[in-house]
């Protein structure tokens, strides 16, 4: 049998450090199993609260009302043996008042610095319901919009990812972890979960190293290089090891190469569920083997409480190991200031989301919005007679929303903010259906009749939060139900139509698009989803979004993603014998990378400072953007490299930076991208990262599709 004993990991100041020797050394065997665990979803009964003086639980999930927190943090500070408090966790995702877009739809703006703020006040809100930790960001790359988590993320590449998640760990821990509105972070889901195979949640992840370490671990470290306090472990079995076992990520990644100094909770039962994976024997085994990995807390499950001590007792886990695991979580504890003092306020009735916060939720509403086609449709002139505004979807505050919200409070719907904007009389509304599973036709006619009587249709189509999030894989991309045919049918009328798509992953659409005079992708935009949407066709504000993961044309073209390798046969339109389908296009319907505007970008060509440059050095390039279009509008402006040859093949294209402008009409800006060397590094076949000199290629460009190269050479 090993006797396991895990060094201390990293240092932190001394004074903390001595406080935990000192709790350690006065803890119980027990005690210190309690720190290791976190209480499932549960209101403060006597038996919790008996459990709790006893120092059973080290956290508590949700930990019920704000006065139940109070309470309960009372009993462990003043009732328990050693007074160690409780962290209470929950997930505020997107928000816990003021619901803000999905992730995937802030993404879509690439605007950190306004993620940034929606987790600040996701924070105020939280702290002030006495939330310590909030189980966010979610930072898993997703190629496969099958699964429904992509709505929880950032999309498919790892710089906007990074550029994310930092942005989101800065926005929930404030300047420090002890103020009273901050709170701590997890990144999460640690590591590969987007990796499912087809899509489906949960399921097995086969990631060779290198993809691992330059695509689904770049988030994760980007989270740690801005000090985030704990990870989630994940689901997801990773090439053979679960995820929530597994100690090359944990210990060797994490811990050793990283030095990681916070603690890990695995996911919900994620520990107990290695006995599933076929990876641990019984519930002492996966105890034993989580621990092992370095899973600090254990999520909901039992195992570490129920198996601790005997695995001390046979010599299984020496208690050093454990020692370290409750160190870590102490840790954060302490600079939570949850042991000097960290009030535990009991706010007197509900809290609703300010008018601050709902202006910066519909300012990134505003931003998350992708134009995907526009004949000229849009703006609509606001002169324009009568507006029939069709589908469910317009309507329906729960479900722009979407997942994981914890409510809907103060939500204006696309509805209510046109008869707002318009005035009632001009507004005809049919809902068309009830919802995405509606299999009656009935409301077709009326929707029919509405877009007859109207000058402008605006047809509000997509999948309800439902359809997205945990446990909601979908093995088709369409709009669900008969929302096509709706379409359709309204089309018929005759009537420029608009569609407004509201969805949590991309989604497949051409058929109805065809019959659109333009298309606005809006995700599930949160609260203010309404008035950002009602402004944007309305031409108050210029769609600006652009997208972070690519649009299929075909569920069967996935996994598609701009990322991707070349191949000995790159697709070629007149060649049969190359990379592609005989029955659809190679291409996406719409690339990352892309979204229009109001107004019109015109590129230079792209110059860079050199043509060479040494290893280890930097090269600057720039290109002039200039606005020649009519209206004042932002762009996002990227910048990709390639590799052309080297000790590894290399993506077709990479994104290593990008820029939000706002231009005047006729204002034309330099835009210049810095690059090191070392952000062109690679892992080569013995894992090591290494740039390659040799041919490089380089674009300033509106999406990953488009744009004039230049190239440029790396040297020795
Ligand atoms: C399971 C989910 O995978 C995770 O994202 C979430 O934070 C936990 N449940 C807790 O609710």
């Amino acid at each position: 049998m090993v006797c396991l004993t895990i060094a201390a990991t990293a240092a932190a100041p001394a004074e903390i450090e001595r406080k935990i020797d000192a709790l350690l050394a006065r803890m119980t065997l027990e005690e210190k199993l309690g720190q290791m665990s976190q209480a499932g979803f549960g209101r403060l009964t006597d038996q919790r609260r008996a459990e709790i003086r006893k120092g059973r639980w080290g956290s508590l999930y949700g930990g019920g009302t704000p006065a139940e927190k109070a309470e309960a943090q009372q009993i462990a500070l003043k009732e328990s043996r050693l007074g160690i408090p409780l962290i209470y966790g929950q997930d505020v995702i997107h928000g816990l008042q003021t619901t803000f877009p999905i992730p995937l739809g802030q993404a879509a703006s690439w605007d950190p610095e306004l993620v940034r703020q929606s987790a600040r006040i996701a924070a105020r809100e939280a702290s002030a319901a006495g939330i310590h930790w909030t189980f966010s960001p979610m930072v898993d790359i997703a190629r496969d919009p099958r699964w429904g988590r992509v709505a929880e993320g950032y999309g498919e590449d790892p710089y906007v990812a990074a550029a994310m998640a930092a942005a989101m760990v800065r926005g929930y821990q404030g300047e420090t972890l002890d103020a009273a509105d901050s709170i701590a972070a997890c990144a999460k889901h640690y590591v590969g979960y987007g990796a499912a195979e087809g899509g489906r949640d949960y399921n097995t992840t086969w990631i060779p190293e290198n993809l691992l370490r330059e695509v689904y671990l770049k988030p994760f470290r980007a989270a740690k290089d801005a000090g985030i306090a704990t990870y989630m472990s994940a689901f997801n079995n990773i090439n053979g090891v679960p995820a929530s076992g597994n100690e090359f990520t944990l210990r060797q990644v994490l811990r050793d190469e990283w030095k990681f100094d916070g603690f890990v909770v695995s996911d919900y039962t994620a520990v107990h569920e290695l006995i599933a994976h076929g990876y641990a024997a019984d519930a002492k085994d996966a105890a034993f083997k989580a621990i092992r990995a370095g899973v600090n807390m254990e999520m909901v499950s039992t195992d570490y409480w129920d198996n601790g001590k005997a695995l001390v007792d046979a010599k299984q886990l020496d208690v050093k190991t454990i020692d370290e695991a409750v160190r870590e979580i102490l840790r954060i504890k302490f600079r939570l200031g949850l042991f000097d003092g960290r009030t535990q306020p009991v706010p007197s009735g509900a809290q609703a989301p300010s008018a601050e916060a709902l202006a910066a939720a519909n300012k990134l509403a505003a931003e998350s919005l992708v134009l995907l086609k526009n004949d000229g449709a849009l703006p609509m002139a606001k002169s324009v007679g009568k507006v029939a505004i069709v589908g469910f979807l317009a309507d329906s505050p729960r479900d722009q929303s979407g997942t994981w919200a914890n409510g809907s409070a103060g939500t204006v719907t696309p509805l209510a903010a046109f008869r707002q904007a318009l005035g009632e009389s001009r507004v005809l509304y049919a809902r068309g259906l009830r919802n995405g599973s509606d299999t009656s036709r009935d409301g077709f006619a009326a929707a029919v009749e509405a877009a007859r009587a109207a000058d402008v249709v605006l047809l509000f189509l997509g999948e309800e939060a439902s359809l997205s999030g945990e446990a909601s894989s979908r093995a088709f991309l369409n709009l669900p139900g008969l929302q096509e045919d709706l379409a359709a049918e309204v089309a018929k009328a005759g009537k420029p139509c608009v569609a407004v798509i509201l969805a949590g992953r991309p989604t497949t659409f051409h058929d109805v698009a065809d019959k659109m005079k333009a298309v606005l992708y809006a995700w599930h935009p949160g609260a203010m989803g309404g008035p950002a949407i009602a402004s944007a066709i309305l031409g108050d504000a210029v769609p600006s979004g652009k997208l972070t993961i690519t649009f299929p044309r075909t569920v069967g073209q996935v996994p598609i993603y701009y990322n991707h390798l070349n191949t000995g046969r790159p697709p070629a339109a007149q060649e049969k014998f190359t990379s592609k389908y005989l029955d659809v296009s190679f291409t996406p319907e719409y690339p990352f990378g892309y979204g229009l505007s109001y107004s019109k970008f015109e590129y230079s060509a792209t110059k860079a400072s050199a043509p060479q440059v040494k290893v280890g050095g930097k090269l600057t390039f720039s290109a002039d953007v200039a606005n020649v279009g009519a209206v004042e509008a932002d762009e996002v402006v990227q910048f990709y490299t390639r590799q052309l040859a080297g000790s590894v093949a290399r993506p077709v294209r990479e994104l290593k930076g990008f820029q939000r402008l706002h231009l005047k009409p006729g204002e034309k800006r330099a835009v210049t991208f810095t690059l090191s060397t070392d952000d062109l590094a690679s892992y080569n076949p013995q894992m090591k990262l290494a740039t390659d000199p040799g041919a490089f290629e380089a674009w300033i460009a509106p999406d990953s599709a488009s744009g004039e190269k230049i190239e440029f050479a790396v040297v020795r």
